[in-house]
């Protein structure tokens, strides 16, 4: 680790240099298995193809799995860095030209991870590797301090449905816990599974409509991705499935998102995740 005065320096001299500052998305979900890794690791994918430099963080340290969707193997991963000491830098892992990947998973249980990850250490290390576009953090499910850190710390999240009544429920739990710690916090909803556009846009009505009759607050709809046989396909085959089936719907779908992502880029100041870093500029 290094002290914070070193630090310092550091960001001071990448911003004299014209670093700039990523945009840190955070990819979440209330309810499991609703598709937030294949998302985080297609989007990614899709941003690197129109030329951005992301990093990938699989920051559901727990079960962390955007390393099998790659089909990549690196050597350590996040529980190395907290538990055994392995500097962040040494834990990048490049997937291809323009996507590097910081990997997730280890044997411990949730709570264990917990009590031993500290945010504030991988924010500040964090800070020191810039020069990508994007960060994208992928979280596991449900409500807990993990989660809410990374959502409630980024620019904007994107919170992942799908058209399932129980989804749909965690969803909002979801969405009530987070615009409750951050009234002005950017919610982007994402509808994956979803049998077309119009089923897409319904069910993010319906969070919207409850988010602003209840919680005062309007989230945006990003997108939908179709639910397509290929994602399954793909993920038995450990290929990202907009590698695998280029042309499939879901992969349409996904770079459709990437695109209105990048059109957003640059409407808003940035508010979150390296605040310090800004002081600098
Ligand atoms: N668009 C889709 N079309 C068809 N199947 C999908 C789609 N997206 C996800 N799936 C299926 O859902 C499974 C779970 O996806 P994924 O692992 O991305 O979910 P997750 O939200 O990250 O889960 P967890 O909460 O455990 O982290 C995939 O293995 C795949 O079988
Ligand atoms: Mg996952």
């Amino acid at each position: 680790m290094y002290d914070q005065a070193e630090n310092l320096r550091l960001l001071k001299s990448k911003a004299e240099k014209g670093f700039k500052e990523p945009e840190v998305i955070t990819i979440t979900s209330g309810k499991g298995g609703v598709g937030k890794s294949n998302t985080s690791v297609n989007l990614a994918l899709a941003l690197g193809e129109l030329g951005k430099k992301v990093l990938l963080v699989d920051v559901d340290i727990g079960l962390g799995n955007t390393d099998l969707l790659l089909g990549v193997y690196p050597k350590y991963n996040l529980f190395d860095y907290f538990i055994n000491n392995i500097h962040l830098s040494d834990l990048i892992f490049p997937v291809n030209e323009n996507i590097d990947l910081l990997a997730g998973g280890s044997a411990l249980s949730d709570e264990e991870m917990l009590e031993k990850i500290n945010h504030d250490t991988l924010r500040t290390d964090l800070q020191r590797i810039m020069g990508y576009d994007y960060i994208l953090f992928d979280t596991g499910a449900g409500i807990n301090k993990n989660v809410t850190y990374f959502a409630l710390s980024a620019d904007q999240v994107i919170l992942v449905t799908t058209p399932e009544p129980t989804a749909i429920t965690d969803a909002y739990a979801l969405l009530k816990t987070l615009y409750g710690k951050k009234k002005n916090i950017i919610i982007n909803i994402l509808v994956n599974r979803a049998a077309n556009f119009s089923e897409g846009e319904y069910i993010a009505n319906k969070l919207i409509k409850v988010a602003q009759n209840f919680l005062s607050s309007t989230p945006n709809f990003l997108g939908f991705i179709t639910d397509d046989k290929h994602v399954q396909q793909a993920v038995k085959l450990q290929k990202p499935y907009i590698n695998l089936y280029s042309q499939c719907t879901a992969s349409r779908d996904v770079r459709r998102i990437a695109n209105k992502i990048l059109g957003k880029q640059g409407n808003k100041e940035r508010k979150g995740f390296f605040n310090l870093f800004r002081l600098f500029k």
